[in-house]
């Protein structure tokens, strides 16, 4: 999250982590081990899964955890910003620069730092960051003079950094530097126990005396979580306070969350038509994205070719085939227009929009029948637009 760019402080307290799965239980042992010690650790997974929390659950349970804790989101500087931020700088070194800064590096002293979406980092940032890592010294920027600091590093990425070590974006030395120690959070629809838990949390802490119905507690179970937890907290906070009565039931609940379930119960062949069916409604009504809500779906094979044919019949049926408006339909802006004409065309998903123009021309006469009925032959797979 670009807000939280930046946050500093002594951050001492123990998070409370919720950890009903075996996985979630095991991983926290393990890191409550890997706390006493002073190794890099190297946080992977999924927006929303923890990673932050269990950075801070790493410092609190360390020996530096009266010391500073300093969270930097690496995405959320410049190359230079983030340069000055990290390592300070001197009076006068650039334009505006009127006294000393010290770096968060120099502020995390006897601390940790948590370095988050760390493979967002320029290639000149990270040899910055490997140059201090091995020397664990201190160029201010704009200054003579260098300082050594002793900080504990925390590192996290939800990039897969061994790809972008494999197409040169990221150093691999650097890598194998911060990777000492290894986490790993699995999104929680890879720990679904979690997930009951997590709700009762997030109702606690919200105050109010909700309850959810089975029915609903299950569907939220069943559900994907494509923003994990985070999105849950977020479920359930809207929930609170939305809900009329004590007691929440399934029809209340967010509408792709009935929808995943629903389609979890149905037979097949009804299934599949609910499905393209409700797809179509959380674009069009809850202003879903396709990119963002549809192609994780048809990535994890939740959603076959036809389900998405079906999907672009139904929006192509809205827009009287017309493509372009069918992107912004479903949420796209209209730049991304060969990108989704090209992903159609890859799955042998583009469904021919003729149809749908000849079916919305009112009916005229004979004369000119001939011309707006005859379907135009062949073409290429991804379709032109006429205007
Ligand atoms: N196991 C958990 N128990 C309690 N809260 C959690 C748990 N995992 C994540 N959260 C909460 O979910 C939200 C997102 O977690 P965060 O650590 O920011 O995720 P990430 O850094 O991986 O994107 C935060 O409010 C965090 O406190
Ligand atoms: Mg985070």
């Amino acid at each position: 999250m670009k807000s939280n760019m930046l946050r500093v402080g002594s951050g001492s307290q123990d998070p409370v982590i919720v950890r009903a799965s075996p996985a979630m239980r095991d991983l926290c042992a393990y890191a409550a081990r890997v706390a006493a010690g002073d190794a890099k650790v190297f946080l992977t997974g999924e927006s929303g899964v923890g990673k932050d929390l269990i950075a801070r659950y790493i410092h609190a349970r360390s020996p530096r955890a009266a010391r500073p804790f300093v969270a930097v989101n690496c995405a959320a500087f410049t190359e230079t910003l983030l340069e000055t931020e990290l390592f300070g700088h001197t009076r006068g070194s650039f334009t505006g620069a009127y006294r000393d800064r010290p770096g968060l590096l120099q502020l995390a002293h006897r601390g940790t730092i948590f370095l988050d979406e760390v493979g967002e980092m320029s290639l000149r940032m990270q040899s910055h960051l490997l140059r201090f890592l091995e020397s664990g010294e201190i160029q201010t920027v704009g200054g003579a003079g260098s300082s050594q600091v002793d900080v504990r590093v925390i590192t996290a990425t939800n990039r897969n950094l061994a790809e972008r070590v494999a197409t040169g974006q990221f150093r691999e030395d650097l890598l194998y530097r911060i990777k000492v120690i290894h986490l790993h959070i699995p999104p929680l629809r890879e720990r679904r126990e979690d997930i009951r838990a997590l709700v009762e949390r997030a109702i606690a802490r919200s105050g109010r005396p909700i309850r959810l119905t089975q029915e609903a507690l299950k569907a939220l179970e069943r559900y994907r979580w494509p923003g994990n937890v985070r999105e849950l907290q977020n479920v359930v906070e809207r929930l609170v306070w939305m809900s009329a009565t004590d007691e929440v039931a399934l029809q209340v609940l967010p509408e792709q969350v009935r929808v995943s379930s629903a389609a979890g119960l149905q037979p097949k062949r009804e299934r599949r038509r609910q499905l393209a069916d409700d797809l179509y409604h959380a674009l069009v009504g809850s202003h879903y994205c396709f990119w963002d809500h549809i192609h994780p779906l048809f990535l994890r094979r939740d959603m076959t070719r036809h389900d998405l044919r079906q999907l672009v019949h139904r929006g192509l049926a809205t827009t009287r085939g017309n493509y372009r408006a069918l992107l912004k339909l479903f949420g796209m802006p209209e730049s991304e227009y060969k990108r989704f004409m090209n992903f159609l065309a890859a799955h042998e998903c583009v469904v021919d929009f003729h149809p749908f123009r000849v079916e919305t021309e009112p009916v005229r006469a004979s004369a000119s029948a001939g011309e707006t009925a005859s379907p135009r032959r062949g073409g290429p797979l991804a379709p032109r637009e006429v205007a």
